[in-house]
This record gives C-alpha cells, structure tokens and sequence, in this order.
C-alpha cells in the first residue's frame, strides 16, 4: 500500500494545484474537498434563483449557471467549482423531449433501432451555454480555483434515455441487453461518442477536471459491467486527447466493481459509502487516486458529528495514493447548511483546529 506524499515545501498550494495533485497522487498538505450537488436545493439562495427561473432555463442561462455554480464556493469556500448543469442536458440538445417534474421525464424514448438517428447530431451548440458558464466562471475566480466539467456515462445514459421516467430498476435497458443486444450496443456506442464530445468541448472551455457520473452502473454484474458500461467508458477515455485533464470517474453501489472500475484508467475513482475508503486504496493500488466518501444523509447529523465523520474518512484516506473529499452521492435537498459548511471545515482546518 502507498502512503500519501508528505507535503513539506513551503508556499501554500493553490485549490488548483492541490486539487491536480491530488488526482495524480502527488504530495499535498491537506486533501481538497468539494461535493457533488453542492450547488442545488439545500441552499437558500439558489431557491432564490430558482423562483424566477426553471431548472433548465437555469442550464440554458450562462450567467445564471455561472451564478449558481459559484454560490457554494462563496458560502462555504469549496476547493473546486463544478459547473452547473445536468447530465441529460446533451439528449435534449440532439432533440429528445426532456422535462424535470423534479425528476427527469423524456416524453419520447429511444425504443428501435430506427430511433437511433435521433441522437445523431453536433453538440457544440447546444453545450455553448455550459461552456460559456465554463469561462465566465473562470473570470470570477482566476486561474487558481479548479473548475469541474462532467458528463453521463453511456450506460446511465442509456438507462434514461430509453424510459420514460426511469424505473426504480432501470428495467428497459436492462431487458435490452438479453432482447436485442446489437441495438443496445449500437445505443452505447453513440452515446460513447456523445459523453466524449461533451466532456473535449468542457476541456476546451477551460474545465481543469472532467468528472463521468456512471450512477447505475452498480445495478451489474462484473461480468455484465465489462460487456456493457465498461465497454462503452473504455471507448469514452479512448476518444479523450492524450493531454486532457484528470478524469474522476463516479459509480454509485459499485463496489463489486472496484477494480474493473480502476482498470479503466481514469485518474480517480468516486466510491460511496458502502466501503471503507482504507479497504479500498488496497484494492485498487497506486494506479489511481480515491474520491468520496461519506453517507450524504450523515450532514443531517450536528456539525461536530460531521467534523468527527469527516476526520476519519480524511484518516482512511490517507491510505490512498491521491484523496479528494467528498460525498458517496448527491447532497440531499433536506440538508442543513450547517453540516455542508462542518463537513468543508473539518477537511480544511483539520483534526483538532475547531476543538
Ligand atoms: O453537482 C453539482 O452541483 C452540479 C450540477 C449537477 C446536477 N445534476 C444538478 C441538478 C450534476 C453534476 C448533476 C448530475 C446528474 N443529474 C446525475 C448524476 C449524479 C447523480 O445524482 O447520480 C443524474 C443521475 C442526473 C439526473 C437528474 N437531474 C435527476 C435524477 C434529477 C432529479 C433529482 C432531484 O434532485 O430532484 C435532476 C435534477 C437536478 N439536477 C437538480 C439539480 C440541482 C434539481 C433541479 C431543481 O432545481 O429542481
């Protein structure tokens, strides 16, 4: 097992170059942190913004998605920014008929091979908005703050693009698989391409770290998850430049997977909360760095239950070769601010700092 590099020169890192540290496993004096939906529903002022605005017109709105994005790097000081979007946003931009009701509906489903055309189709316009969100982002903050570009992964893609609203199974897509496999993989393929071109057109923007949300994958077996999404993220990092950024590559319930997840090859691997972050840095060796880890619903708990929560996962992580803080999953809308501001604390006043 690797130990964490000693950080022992002088000058404070920027939240950049500990941020691109901590992805290629180099020494840093404390591990970044940041949180996947750290800009939504918790926060009182993006229901401000949200009042006047619906969820996509928000991702349509360059200076409202740069808006929103920054709103948890001025409240809390956050160590990176994610820019502000949605996963599903390049299926609406090829023309499939999407709306949030909060959760995402797509009123014409990719059903037959004959639907495939519909995805076909350039997405440089269409991600304009979330790019130009990229570089107003960019000029707020200075070359010294990380800016996290991210796309769906084919599979999670697949699963919602193929359901109306998704079943808590994700039964189409997965029926797919054993009824007509060549159409699912044609499926896969296309949408290989479209996760790509959303994450080169992010780097292009200026995104320094590109994030792939696979969130159902965990649903299958290895043997499944090689054949199916594994397949089809190899194709995605394959059509990445040879110069892009780190790549954090996020599956949720995936443990089983762990090691097919890091064979990939992306920089770092988000786990969630069903493993402990120490078992996991032994199982995936030095090739990669860990992202995550704690139970989203934990930061309900009181702040100094948090710091206590945090302080051990920071610990575990040490046992990586590279660790970014985070969550297991998307903060809950139900979160008290409270306990994102202890958890963004804890990791940047370290052990002891708030008694
Ligand atoms: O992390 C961030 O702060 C950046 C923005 C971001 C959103 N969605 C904003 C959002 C990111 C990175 C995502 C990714 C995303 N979107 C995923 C992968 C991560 C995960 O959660 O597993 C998935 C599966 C989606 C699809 C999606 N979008 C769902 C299922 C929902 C509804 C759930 C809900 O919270 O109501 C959305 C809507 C959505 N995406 C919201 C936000 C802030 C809520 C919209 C609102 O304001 O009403």
């Amino acid at each position: 097992m690797v130990a964490q590099g000693e950080y022992t020169e002088g000058a404070p890192l920027t939240r950049r170059e500990r941020m691109l540290r901590a992805c290629r496993g180099g020494p840093v004096d404390r591990p970044p942190v940041w949180l996947m939906r750290q800009a939504g529903r918790y926060l009182p002022e993006y229901r401000a913004v949200r009042a006047r605005a619906s969820f996509l017109e928000l991702c349509d709105d360059p200076d409202l998605a740069a808006e929103v994005s920054l709103q948890p790097y001025r409240r809390f000081g956050v160590d990176a920014v994610i820019v502000f979007s949605d996963i599903l946003i390049p299926l609406a931009a090829l023309g499939l008929h999407l709306e949030f009701t909060p959760g995402p509906v797509i009123h014409d489903p990719i059903r037959a091979p004959g639907d495939l055309g519909r995805l076909e189709g350039d997405l440089t316009e269409a991600l304009a908005p979330t790019c130009d969100a990229i570089r107003r982002i960019r000029r707020e903050v200075g070359a010294d703050v990380p800016i996290i570009g991210f796309a769906g992964a084919p599979w999670t893609l697949a699963a919602y693009s193929t359901e109306e609203r998704l079943s808590r199974d994700i039964l189409a897509v997965r029926v797919l698989a054993h009824r007509d496999p060549a159409f699912l993989d044609a499926l896969l393929e296309r949408l290989a391409d479209v996760t790509a071109e959303a994450l080169r057109l992010q780097a292009e923007a200026g995104a320094d770290v590109l994030q792939i949300f696979d969130t159902w994958a965990g649903l299958l077996s290895p043997p499944a998850f090689q054949r199916l999404a594994g397949k089809a993220l190899a194709r995605v990092l394959e059509a990445l430049p040879s110069n892009r950024p780190p790549v954090i590559l996020f599956a949720r319930g995936a443990t089983h997977l762990l090691e097919d997840l890091a064979a990939l090859g992306p920089d770092v691997v988000s786990v969630d909360w069903r493993i402990d972050l120490a078992e996991a840095a032994a199982r995936v060796g030095s090739n990669v760095s860990l992202q995550g880890n704690l139970d989203p619903v934990a930061l309900h708990a009181d702040p100094d239950t948090v710091r206590r929560l945090v302080w051990r996962i920071v610990e575990a992580g040490r046992k990586a070769r590279g660790h970014i803080v985070n969550l297991g999953h998307g903060v809950y809308p139900t979160t008290p601010v409270e306990g994102v501001a202890a958890f963004v604390e804890a990791v940047q006043n370290g052990e002891g700092a708030s008694g």
